[in-house]
Formats: C-alpha cells, sequence, structure tokens
C-alpha cells in the first residue's frame, strides 16, 4: 500500500473506531460486532505499524496503553477542584433552598439533580478539540498527571466534535460487572481483593504502567465544564447539553427542577432504583442550574454555596440465611459466618455477612432459613443487622454452635471474658493453615502469589507445614510444578517473591508470627525498640511493659511463645534460610527532633497517593503515635478525601488538621 491510500485509510479506521466507541460506551447501542471492531483495531495497528509517521495522536491505538511512567507529574488545577457540602436529610436540602432563595432574591430558581457517581474525581483538558491532559483531583488544588491512564478509557473522546479548547470534569468509575469481574479473578490467582467499585477504580488509575488501566473496563460519567474558551454558556443544563455534543459520557438521568419538593421526590425515587443501577452511585448532587445565580451564590472555603450533595443512607438489602459455616482461625478462635441466599448489595454480590460470635445468633434469635437484612458494615464485610420473623414459614430450623472443633474434632472451650469459642490444640491444622495464611499476607511478610486457596494446597498435600517451610520450597519445585494451575512462571514469581520477602524489615516478620495479641503496630513498636529478633527473643515482662503500648497481657504473650522450643525452632529454621531478623526502618531513639515527636496523630479519609499502613509506618517513623478517634488529646488529624465525622470532630474540638499535600510536605522534608 501507498503512503497516500495509507493516510486516507487511517483518517477513515480512526473515524469508524472512535464512533463505535462513542455508540458502545457512550450511546450503549453498539452497530457492530466485538470481533468486527478487533478486526478494525487490527487493521489500524498493522497500518501504523508499516507508517509509524502516520499514526496520529487522538489513534484509538493510543488506548491500549503505553510504557510505564517512573512517576506521576503533579498538575495545578487551574480553578481548585473543590468538593460539596453534604445533606443527610430532607430537611438539609429545604435549609439548602432556603439559603439559595435568600441569596437570589426574587428570582426564579432551577435546581438540575444528578446521581452522584461513586468514582474518583478527574479533570480532562482539550486544546482545539484534542485531548491533552488529564489528571487526578489531588487536594483539590493539585493532583496527578493520569493522561497515559485515562487515555485507555473508552468513552473519553480522544478528539471532541469540536475544535474546542476545555477542561471538563467528572467521574471515572467502575461499572459494578466489570469490579464483579475483576475481583472474581483476582480471587482466583489469590491476589487481594478491592473492597468496592470505587477503590478499583481509583487503584487501576493510579498505575504507572497504563496497561493495567486498560485492562479495567473503566468509564466516565462527566458532570461540569472546568474552563471554556471562546463561546460562553448560561447555564449548567446548557453546559451538559454542550458536552454530550461534544462526545462526552454524561448521565441521562438528570432533571431540572423549580420546587424543592419535586427534588426530595426525586430522590426518594433513586433510593429505590439506586440497586439496579449498574454502577455505583453514594447520592445525589443538586446544582443550581443559572451560572449567574452560581456566581452570585460563590463558595466557601471548601465547596461551593450553589450545590449540596444529598447522602443515601447505607444500603441494606433482605436475603435468606441459607447456612451457617463454622471456621477456626489462627488464634484457635471459632467464627461463624452466615451463608446467604445471593444478593446485590452496593455494588458487589453479597454471599457471607459475619455472625462475629454465638451471642450474635442468639441476641437475634436467628434461624435457619429466616429473611435477614444485611448491611456493609464499613466497606467490606457485609453484616447481619436484622431478623424479620414475620417472614416466617414454619419451615425455619435452630442453629447450635458445635462442641468440637470442625477441624481436629478436639473439645472447643469457653476461654474466661470472652464470648469466643476457641480451639486450644496448638497442632490443629487450621490454626496451623490460617497462621500460614496469616504470615504471607499483605499486612505481614507481603509474599505475591501466595493466596489462600495456594497457601491451603501446599498445607493439605505436605508441602508446607510451618511457615519456616516457605523457605525451602525451593528444593520442592518438582512438587510445585504438580499443583493446580502452577506453571513453570508462576513457580519461578512465586519463589522469586519469596525470596524477596527475606529482606523484609523485621516488624514484618514479628507480625507473621501470629503471637497472640501482637498486631502490626506493637509488631513496629518492637522492632523499633529491640533492633533484632535476639533481644526481643531474651527480653523479660518487665523490660517488655516497660516499652509505651506494650501491657502486662502482651508481655506475657511475647515471652510465652518465645519459651516454647517449637518457636525457637521454626525461627531458627528461618534465620538458617537467610530471612532478614533486623530492623530496617529509622529507630527512633530521643526523637525529640522529630516533627511528630511524641504528637498524637488522628488519620481519617482516604489518602491518595499511599496506603494507611504506609501513612501509620511514616508517622511512626516520625516519632508520632497513630490512634484511632479523636479527643482533646488529638495533636493532629490528617484528613484524606471524603474525611467525615472525625475531621467535623477536629474541628468542633480546635484540633488542627492537614491535608494530604501538608502531610506530604513534611515527609518530604523529612
Ligand atoms: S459536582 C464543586 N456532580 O462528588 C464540586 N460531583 O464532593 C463539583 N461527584 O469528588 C462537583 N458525581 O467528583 C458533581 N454529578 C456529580 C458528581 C460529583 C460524583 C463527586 C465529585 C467530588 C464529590 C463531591
Amino acid at each position: 500500500m501507498d503512503r497516500l491510500t495509507a493516510e486516507t485509510r487511517i483518517a477513515e479506521l480512526t473515524k469508524q473506531i472512535e464512533r463505535h466507541n462513542y455508540l458502545y460506551y457512550v450511546e450503549d447501542r453498539p452497530e457492530i460486532t466485538d470481533a468486527e471492531y478487533d478486526q478494525l483495531m487490527r487493521e489500524l495497528l498493522e497500518l501504523e505499524g508499516l507508517f509509524p509517521d502516520l499514526a496520529q495522536p487522538d489513534s484509538p491505538t493510543q488506548r491500549v496503553g503505553g510504557e510505564p511512567l517512573p512517576f506521576f507529574e503533579k498538575v495545578v488545577h487551574k480553578t481548585p477542584m473543590l468538593s460539596l457540602g453534604n445533606a443527610f436529610n430532607e430537611d438539609d436540602l429545604r435549609d439548602f433552598d432556603r439559603r439559595v432563595r435568600q441569596a437570589v432574591g426574587s428570582q426564579t430558581v432551577r435546581y438540575v439533580c444528578e446521581l452522584k457517581i461513586d468514582g474518583l474525581a478527574v479533570s480532562l483538558h482539550y486544546e482545539n478539540g484534542l485531548f491533552v491532559k488529564g489528571a487526578t483531583r489531588g487536594d483539590g488544588t493539585t493532583g496527578e498527571d493520569i493522561t497515559q491512564n485515562l487515555r485507555t478509557i473508552r468513552s473519553i473522546p480522544l478528539r471532541l466534535s469540536e475544535p474546542l479548547t476545555l477542561e471538563a470534569r467528572g467521574e471515572a468509575y467502575m461499572p459494578k460487572p466489570a469490579f464483579e469481574k475483576l475481583n472474581k479473578e483476582r480471587e482466583e490467582r489469590g491476589e487481594p481483593l478491592f473492597a468496592n467499585p470505587r477503590n478499583s477504580a481509583a487503584g487501576s488509575l493510579r498505575q504507572l504502567d497504563p496497561k493495567i488501566a486498560a485492562s479495567r473496563q473503566l468509564d466516565t460519567f462527566i458532570y461540569s465544564i472546568g474552563d471554556l474558551q471562546g463561546m460562553r454558556v448560561e447555564s449548567h443544563s446548557e453546559g451538559l447539553a454542550l458536552l454530550e455534543s461534544l462526545g462526552f459520557h454524561v448521565n441521562k438521568e438528570r432533571r431540572v427542577f423549580s420546587d424543592i419538593e419535586d427534588v426530595i421526590a426525586f430522590i426518594d425515587g433513586w433510593i429505590e432504583k439506586r440497586p439496579s443501577l449498574p454502577y455505583e452511585i453514594d447520592g445525589m448532587v443538586i446544582k443550581v442550574d443559572s451560572y449567574a445565580q452560581q456566581q452570585e451564590l460563590g463558595f466557601t472555603a471548601k465547596s461551593p454555596r450553589w450545590a449540596i450533595a444529598y447522602k443515601f443512607p447505607a444500603e441494606e438489602a433482605i436475603t435468606i440465611l441459607e447456612g451457617i459455616e463454622v471456621s477456626v482461625g489462627r488464634t484457635g478462635t471459632v467464627t461463624p459466618t452466615a451463608i446467604l441466599k445471593p444478593v446485590s448489595l452496593a455494588g458487589t454480590t453479597v454471599k457471607r455477612a459475619s455472625l462475629h460470635n454465638e451471642d450474635i445468633i442468639r441476641e437475634k434469635g436467628l434461624l435457619l432459613g429466616d429473611h435477614v437484612v444485611v448491611k456493609k458494615a464499613g466497606d467490606i464485610i457485609p453484616e447481619i443487622v436484622a431478623v424479620l420473623p414475620e417472614r416466617r414459614t414454619g419451615a425455619e430450623t435452630p442453629f447450635s454452635m458445635p462442641t468440637h472443633c470442625p477441624e481436629c474434632g478436639s473439645e472447643l472451650v469457653r476461654v474466661e471474658e470472652e464470648v469466643a469459642l476457641r480451639c486450644i490444640n496448638p497442632m490443629c491444622p487450621a490454626q496451623i493453615r490460617e497462621g500460614i495464611i496469616h504470615f504471607v499476607s499483605r499486612t505481614a511478610m507481603n509474599i505475591e502469589g501466595l493466596g489462600e486457596k495456594v497457601v491451603a494446597q501446599l498445607f493439605n498435600q505436605d508441602i508446607v507445614r510451618s511457615v519456616a517451610d516457605l523457605y525451602y520450597l525451593h528444593l520442592q519445585r518438582d512438587e510445585l510444578l504438580g499443583m493446580e494451575r502452577m506453571g513453570e512462571k508462576s513457580v519461578d514469581n512465586l519463589l522469586a517473591a519469596i525470596e524477596a520477602s527475606k529482606e523484609n524489615s523485621l516488624e514484618r516478620l514479628l507480625f507473621g508470627l501470629g503471637i497472640r495479641l501482637v498486631g502490626a503496630k506493637a509488631a513496629r513498636v518492637l522492632a523499633e525498640h529491640f533492633g533484632d529478633m535476639d533481644a526481643i527473643m531474651q527480653a523479660n515482662e518487665e523490660e517488655l511493659t516497660q516499652i509505651d503500648e506494650i501491657g502486662p497481657k502482651m508481655a506475657a504473650s511475647l515471652v510465652n511463645y518465645f519459651r516454647q522450643p517449637q518457636a525457637q525452632a521454626v525461627i531458627e529454621r528461618l534465620r538458617d534460610a537467610g530471612v532478614n531478623m533486623t530492623y530496617k526502618g529509622i529507630r527512633v531513639e530521643s526523637g525529640a527532633d522529630l516533627p511528630f515527636a511524641g504528637k498524637t496523630i488522628v488519620l481519617t479519609g482516604t489518602l491518595a497517593q499511599m496506603t494507611r499502613q504506609e501513612a501509620e509506618e511514616a508517622i511512626a517513623r516520625l516519632g508520632g503515635k497513630v490512634t484511632g478517634s479523636v479527643s482533646k488529646k488529638t495533636d493532629l488529624v490528617i484528613a484524606g478525601e471524603k474525611a467525615g465525622s472525625k475531621l467535623e470532630k477536629a474541628e468542633k474540638l480546635g484540633v488542627a488538621v492537614i491535608d494530604e499535600a501538608g502531610f506530604r510536605e513534611i515527609l518530604d522534608n523529612n
């Protein structure tokens, strides 16, 4: 093919493919099959391969994801990306309406009511119609340049239908079916699951390798114009219509009302319809339509006065309790789990719910076969909040906890002061297996590729019977290759991950050993204080209790653990295998010069650039102590995105608050 023909064909294919993207992702009415679409893509890729200089910046082939980035550049937003004030009930909405009407006097007010999409805010920049840059919201003032990842989202036009220069803002999200599929695949691979579609969308867009975002089926809803050049728009609804005509995915479920009571009725309708949507919403947004009125109303320090977010109450669903499964944890605690008829709740299919302990079963009078109300507690673990006895048919049956361990058969005991039943056989296979699962988990030794299922297989086939065996697995390559779904490559990866974990700092190992009462935080305190494993093993109760945060019970548990010959043997085998036994972080000896020295700090909301554990580790390194709740004793609150009641409380008590950017600055300077 000659160059000219190729050029014409490339332009044609680009147009066709983008049209089909639009039909599929924005209009939801595809005209061709996936195979036909793939064929067009292949042809374009082939031509671009033959004539690389003809590949256009807005080519749909750009969507497959280019090379990984070393880091994300910072983007300062031209106008800050603010958040919204919240309304939690109808009266809050009526108050909002009153404030708006007071400010605009006798003019008519029109409200645009939209769904509040639960994803993450993004800003998209176009120059002369071409998508040039996209960023996260970050702290509102400065975000991160995630253009490479956003390009992979097919509902984001790479070229607008008109050559306009503008900034569009909206929400990137993961549709519920894509989320469920992703988590299922992760579960099969033994990878940690995402708690909800919002986290998985955020996690996907924060990857430096755009191929990951490209594989995640993300979508967008654009909800405002940040900046528009060479054109005047008078109202928000006009702006949305313009965005739609330019090729953006704008949510269709929006309505305009003049009366706040109609707004309330519309919202009520959505509380009902919410579960049937194929994406997550966490509320509704009500915006004054006229831009002139918006300007009159202005902003508070954090949010516009012309808009408000109505937050939905936590989502609940009714389903049937089909069974109760009893399992044994690593400390021998026996926990019942409700097996439910699968039901869709807050974006995920719920099949199990926590029952914590037997008392809850008794208190709630649960019978097998009962209709129950399930609710998402926090983010991921659903719980049963109520029983509906009025729905009983008479076929329901009572449940009683077993008297013997379901795994090893030994008699269960109720430990004093504890509600839970416990298996006290130290050789109970369930406890050993769960202990290994804990050891390899993300917060402990963080060995990738060793999910629960793989560990269970290794354990059941007698390949790994203690955590130390993991470090001798390279001697059992053939056995590994003989396991289900274990090819050469996965075995290599697994062995490499195990090898890498040898270098972990002491606190991970200490936490991983699963010593009773010793959590991640205590492990860090101990590692920091003693510096190496031997010193901890030799410490007596008195020395241990002298450390802040180590109480007498934990001290006794530590001494008791290290006294056991089996524990000593495991540690020796780990040491022989080359597992690091020293603390590698910064030791806080006096700590007086550190910025957080002696400070009690509360973390709240979601941090965009680090996990909670990383933030806690950083605070500890800088001398601070992290606590869970805000009180007068709190010195500082670090508030990420969507910080809620803790932030409010801090503000009420006059406790100092910094955002993620402020926190970063302290970290960078230290
Ligand atoms: S308007 C000035 N409209 O909700 C703020 N926001 O706190 C303009 N969100 O993170 C935001 N759906 O990303 C607006 N239809 C919608 C929205 C929406 C979701 C998010 C937004 C922000 C948060 C507001």
